[in-house]
């Protein structure tokens, strides 16, 4: 091809893509296109957005393996979960989506029917990372990717769940108003807040309850309150507690925190505890910690009669804790002066003397009523700098 032919075309396809750019320009600029909700899409754009969806999600998702989700207190956690931060939008077994709802465009997915089709990594990404341009949230706490598997576990049961068991598995034992909307609106009375936490938490007939989900009863009042604002402000990163506690205003998180601090001990006392060899390794670090390795004696914080703001571990599950301690870890919950004190203490921590530790604090007995005398002065903590990020 002679230089000019070559030239001349060069310039017939650049006006020809600069007609297209300007007249797709025009096209946005008029208005023309119509962007409401409830106009369906040309079934071709339909498709294409489909398409790029799945095939986003399958790309993006390729690197991450699923850890064991079985659990059965982890489905349980993620069901939980489930009724309060997706049913009001996708619904589940014997709860109908919301009318408001099913005017979103794309309407939310019937998840029992829409699960199966992906796998176990696809579903925790979409659930992790939300979907752009569908109103498909991202997860809260995207440090906490160990809450998102919790709901990616229960995805996987769902599909072949009665009303019955969905019932039992997103709101439990306790009696807990149906979801929609109204889970999502403004917060009605103490018994229904109650009956909220009733859904995860210990209640007078579940004692023992989720082992994933902390014990209440026996925490001081004035821990409860602190988590639950560190939750409200975000200091204290969950998925599944910070909404809850962003939604409480004052006088109800005052009132959520006495319920529990002033309950009686629920259930049967624990009996002598069972002395086994891990249970006694964790006791000696517990008593006197591990001085070579710069490890404190937790019970110089966590006895009964520390400061009013350091947590109670008797009794607590062994899981939480194991849990915590990882978060810990891992660089997290650890913007709060008080926080900052575990993240100098649990990385020096093994995993071997994380799991005795944690099998020692939960076969002591159960968490003591708090006496009525009001507890001493805080010690001044460690200064510790609180990191933003
Ligand atoms: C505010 C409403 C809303 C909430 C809350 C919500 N979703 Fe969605 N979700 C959507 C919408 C809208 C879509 C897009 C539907 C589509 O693309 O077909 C979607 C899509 C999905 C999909 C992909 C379905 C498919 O086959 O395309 C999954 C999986 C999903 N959501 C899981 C969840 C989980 C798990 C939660 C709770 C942690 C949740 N969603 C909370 C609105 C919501
Ligand atoms: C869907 C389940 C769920 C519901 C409902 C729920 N919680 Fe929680 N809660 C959890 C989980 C899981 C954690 C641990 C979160 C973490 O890793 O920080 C937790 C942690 C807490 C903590 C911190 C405890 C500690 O030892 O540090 C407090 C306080 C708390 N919840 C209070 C409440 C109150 C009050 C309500 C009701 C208004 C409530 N929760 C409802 C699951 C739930
Ligand atoms: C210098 C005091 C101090 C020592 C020593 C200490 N802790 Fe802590 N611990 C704290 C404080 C304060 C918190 C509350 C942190 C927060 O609110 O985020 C805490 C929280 C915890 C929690 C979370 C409890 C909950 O309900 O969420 C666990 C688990 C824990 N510590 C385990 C340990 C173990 C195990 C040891 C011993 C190896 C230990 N701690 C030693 C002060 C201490």
């Amino acid at each position: 091809m002679t230089l000019p032919a070559a030239k001349s075309i060069a310039i017939c396809v650049s006006a020809v893509v600069v007609t297209l750019g300007v007249g797709a320009m025009l096209f946005v600029w008029s208005g023309a296109y119509n962007v409401a909700a409830s106009e369906q899409h040309f079934a071709v754009t339909h498709w294409l957005l489909d398409f790029v969806k799945r095939r986003s999600v399958e790309t993006q998702s390729l690197l991450i393996s699923a850890p064991p989700l079985d659990d059965p207190d982890l489905v349980r956690l993620g069901g939980a979960h489930y009724h309060g931060g997706c049913a009001p939008c996708h619904g589940g077994p014997g709860d109908p989506r919301n009318p408001v709802v099913q005017q979103m465009y794309p309407e939310p997915a019937d998840l029992p029917i829409a699960a199966p089709s992906w796998t176990p990594g696809q579903l925790f990404w979409i659930a992790k990372n939300g979907l752009k341009f569908t109103g498909m949230p991202a997860w809260v706490a995207q440090n906490r990717d160990d809450e998102v598997w919790a709901v990616v576990a229960f995805l996987r049961a769902l599909p072949k769940m009665s009303d019955a068991e969905y019932r039992r598995l997103a709101i439990g034992e306790a009696e807990a108003p149906r979801s929609g909307m109204l889970e999502l609106a403004a917060l009605g009375s103490r018994a229904e807040i109650l009956s909220r936490c009733h859904r995860c938490h210990e209640t007078e007939s579940s004692p023992s309850a989720n082992r994933l989900v902390p014990k209440l009863v026996g925490q001081s009042q004035a821990y409860l309150e602190m988590s639950l604002r560190n939750y409200a402000n975000g200091l204290r990163s969950s998925g599944i507690m910070q909404p809850i506690a962003a939604e409480l205003d004052e006088a109800n998180l005052v009132e959520a925190a006495k319920h529990y601090a002033q309950h009686r001990s629920v259930g049967k006392m624990a009996s002598a505890p069972l002395m086994s060899e891990k249970i006694e390794r964790g006791r000696r670090i517990a008593t006197a910690g591990v001085p070579e390795k710069g490890i404190p004696p937790c019970l110089a914080c966590h006895a009964g009669k520390s400061a009013a703001t350091f947590p109670k571990l008797e009794g607590q599950h062994a899981a939480y804790i194991v849990g915590q301690l990882r978060l810990w870890r891992r660089g997290l919950r650890d913007r709060t002066v008080q926080g900052a004190i575990m993240a100098a203490i649990a990385p020096r921590l093994t995993d071997e003397q994380i799991e005795d530790l944690a099998a020692y604090f939960e076969s002591v007995a159960t968490m003591q009523v708090p006496t009525e005398a009001p507890p001493p002065p805080p010690p001044a903590p460690p200064r510790a700098p609180v990191r933003r990020r």
